[in-house]
């Protein structure tokens, strides 16, 4: 198996999603945004900019790397023969990005035998770009990032997200809700889990939770919050990827909350 060279994979993947983000800027608050929804559900929406974003990124993926494999949300999943897979959310926060409300990013990481090595987060609107590498720690437009050092609900400001299936399912986070808001300073809802798992990282969230994410929402923020100094935790494995993510103090907290 060829090993490739981190720094390489980090270049790439900061290039694609700095493209992506441009295709994004370029849609954003116009006429020609071409909502559709998805699984015949109304909450559940794909635009223009979701399928070009990830048509550029995963054709010059295959072109760079054409043995590795692929897991991209629109398009599902490719083979590649050399243990490493690019997991690409190639428009986090679409429901956001569909309403005109400017919390959106592109999401793309570089696994290796499964284990993230490599993530970006980029927001383009907010010029906002969160990476990082396995082993090496986080950044925020090149700076180092750190979570904060909150150490208690009543002055955390933490945020959440719903399922797609909130209306069918009661299963839908609401608990959590009920048990974690009237504790903290502030509940929040910012509609991207990438940006939600990086604020955490960069100390702008001291905590962060939701279930039933899927591989792609998770696997570069994830990265950028564990490299930054976050504790990021599975709290269920029966619906997804179910994720906790705050500062160290606050973890153990939010945790006595969730389920
Ligand atoms: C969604 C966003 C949102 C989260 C949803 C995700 P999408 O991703 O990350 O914040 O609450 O669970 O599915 O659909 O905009 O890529
Ligand atoms: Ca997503
Ligand atoms: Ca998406």
């Amino acid at each position: 198996m060829k090993t490739e060279n981190t720094d390489d994979l980090l270049f790439e993947a900061v290039r694609l999603a700095r493209l992506a983000g441009q295709i994004q800027l370029r849609h954003f608050r116009s006429r020609s945004m071409g909502i559709e929804v998805k699984q015949q559900n109304d909450f559940n929406v794909v635009t223009s900019a979701d399928k070009e974003s990830e048509s550029l990124i995963i054709s010059a993926i295959r072109q760079a790397y054409p043995d590795h494999a692929i897991l991209a949300e629109e398009s599902g999943a490719t083979d590649g023969e050399a243990g490493y897979r690019w997991v690409i959310d190639p428009l986090d926060g679409t429901t956001n990005f569909s309403a005109g409300l400017p919390i959106f990013s592109v999401s793309i990481a570089v696994e290796l035998d499964g284990d993230p090595i490599v993530g970006v987060v980029f927001a383009p609107y907010l010029d906002e770009l969160f990476t990082a590498v396995k082993g090496e720690g986080a950044w925020l437009n090149g700076n180092p990032i750190s979570p904060s050092v909150t150490t208690s609900l009543s002055s955390a400001v933490v945020s959440t997200g719903f399922p797609y299936d909130k209306a069918q399912n009661p299963d839908n986070n609401l608990d959590n809700v009920a048990r974690v808001m009237p504790l903290v300073r502030g509940l929040r809802r910012l509609g991207s889990a990438a940006v939600d798992l990086c604020y955490v990282a960069a100390g702008f969230l001291d905590g962060y939770w939701e279930l039933n994410l899927n591989r792609w929402d998770i696997a570069a923020g994830s990265l950028i919050a564990r490299e930054a100094g976050a504790c990021v935790t599975s709290f269920r494995d029966d619906r997804g990827y179910s994720l906790i993510a705050a500062t160290p103090a606050v973890h153990p907290l939010l945790a006595q909350l969730i389920e």
